[in-house]
């Protein structure tokens, strides 16, 4: 039988572009596309025809006639005041990471998913990754014994002189949220996986961050903090403990997750492969199986050709399908309001630690009042507001790094518009 349509509008050209494919491939119908960038506006005309609306403003991306649900990806650090709108009116919101990018806004954001009778999502793909979802039955089948200590790696190193087109677009200027993005605030591709294997909630953080500041260069595009990662301690809901980077930038391009039991411990390889390596103590190896082994595992879904096809892994596929799943079947998502809160709280809490040289903090519980009145007035932020709103908390623990001072940020503002320029005449 086929699934019911659900009418979904889509806040933010560009990544918003990469789900096109697999919101409409469980049967979503983008009904309308938003973005102030006309080049995004144009880019969803040609990939999704001209019937479909656009929108330069939220405003009337919200009023559009029978909509149902909402993909927000916009400014990584402003999706929680959009959502709160779309919930208050009942429509299903699907966000990119993070859902909140301060405290207020996470407490929020649960109140406002409490009273809504709408579906919140956070549209966190790594869990989802082949290897992720291997680990999580192996360990849900209960043969490496309670779980003791985990890690989780996003390593995303980028190179300026690859490709300038593609680091101009992603950074295009020093109030954009990746120009200042303090270490341990991408955290959810590290911190997602662990959770969504394992079940354990992070209760406490502590982080220290790796430095790497590097001299200054006038001619060129130096952008972000002098950390190259953070490396942020949880202790958790079941006693283990955690070690999670932010988004980091040393060694190679990788993410790595290894989860340790008492009896045996299970990772996946860092080679690029999607092998994974599982192996427990030989006297507590389970019956008929080796003591050690590395294997791909196999996907096995109904959906094998269209998760082979989508991104991160086939990780945007199954974000998608479960959505729109949880919609019509009225069911809560796993990355629920309080999975999302706690994983912002973990990126919020772990960059003051980190200022501070690696006080520990508790992690609020949003389902508490108690919890939720001591940060509904918390709105520090490291990041520029779009309404012009200046940070306020420093990027990094070296405030007065040479990308971060106002001569700074102003010569990467010149280099970018030197060269879009110069394409534009190209
Ligand atoms: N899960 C993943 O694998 C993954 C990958 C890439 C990006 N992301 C997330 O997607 C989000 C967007 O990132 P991005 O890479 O597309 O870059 P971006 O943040 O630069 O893009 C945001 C887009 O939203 C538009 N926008 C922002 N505020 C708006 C407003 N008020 N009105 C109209 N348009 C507005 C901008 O014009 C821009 O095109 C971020 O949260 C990022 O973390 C996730």
């Amino acid at each position: 039988m086929k699934k019911k349509t659900v009418k979904i509008g889509i806040f933010g050209g560009y990544r918003g572009s990469h789900y096109y494919k697999n919101l409409m491939a469980n049967n979503g119908e983008i009904v309308a596309v938003c973005d102030m960038n006309e080049k995004y506006a144009k880019k969803a005309q040609a990939m999704l025809g001209e019937d479909v609306a656009i929108y330069k403003s939220f405003d009337e991306l919200i009023e559009h006639p029978g909509l149902e649900a909402i993909l927000l990806s916009n400014y990584f650090h402003e999706h929680a005041p959009y959502a709160i709108r779309a919930l208050e009116r009942g429509i299903h919101v699907l966000s990119e990471c993070t859902s909140n990018g301060t405290m207020a806004e996470g407490v929020a954001l649960v109140r406002a998913a409490e009273k809504s009778k709408a579906i919140y999502m956070l549209a966190e793909n790594y869990p989802f990754m082949l290897f992720n979802q291997e680990m999580h039955r192996i360990y849900r089948g209960g043969t490496l014994g309670n779980l003791i200590f985990a890690e989780g790696e996003y390593n995303h190193p980028i190179s300026p002189d690859d490709n300038l087109d593609y680091y101009v677009s992603l950074c295009p200027s020093s109030k954009h949220w990746r120009y200042l993005l303090p270490r341990t605030y991408y955290v959810t591709h590290a911190l997602a996986p662990l959770m969504y294997i394992t079940g354990a909630f992070p209760k406490r953080v502590s982080a220290m961050c790796a430095m790497d500041p590097v001299p200054e260069d006038k001619n060129a595009f130096q952008r972000g903090v002098p950390e190259r990662a953070a490396i942020i301690l949880t202790q958790n809901s079941d006693g283990s403990v955690f070690r999670v980077t932010g988004c980091a930038g040393y060694g190679h391009h990788e993410n790595s997750y290894r989860i340790c039991g008492k009896r045996g411990q299970v990772e996946n390889l860092r080679d690029h492969s999607e092998n994974i390596l599982l192996s427990y103590n030989a006297w507590e190896t389970p019956e008929g199986e080796p003591t050690s082994r590395i294997y791909k595992p196999v996907l096995d879904d109904k959906d094998k050709a269209l998760i082979e096809k989508a991104g991160h892994g086939g990780g945007d596929f199954f974000v998608a399908r479960e959505f729109f799943d949880c919609i019509r079947e009225g069911r809560r998502p796993e990355f629920d309001v309080y999975f999302s809160t706690a994983m912002a709280s973990v990126a919020i809490l772990a960059h003051r630690s980190m200022l501070e040289g690696g006080t520990p903090y508790d992690i609020p519980d949003f389902r508490k009042e108690e919890d939720r009145v001591r940060y509904e007035n918390d709105t520090a932020s490291p990041f520029w507001g779009t309404d012009g709103t200046p940070p306020s908390l420093p990027a990094s623990r070296m405030a007065d790094y040479h990308t971060l001072t106002e001569e700074g940020c102003a010569r990467y503002d010149a280099l970018v518009e030197a060269y879009n320029k110069a394409q534009e005449q190209a």
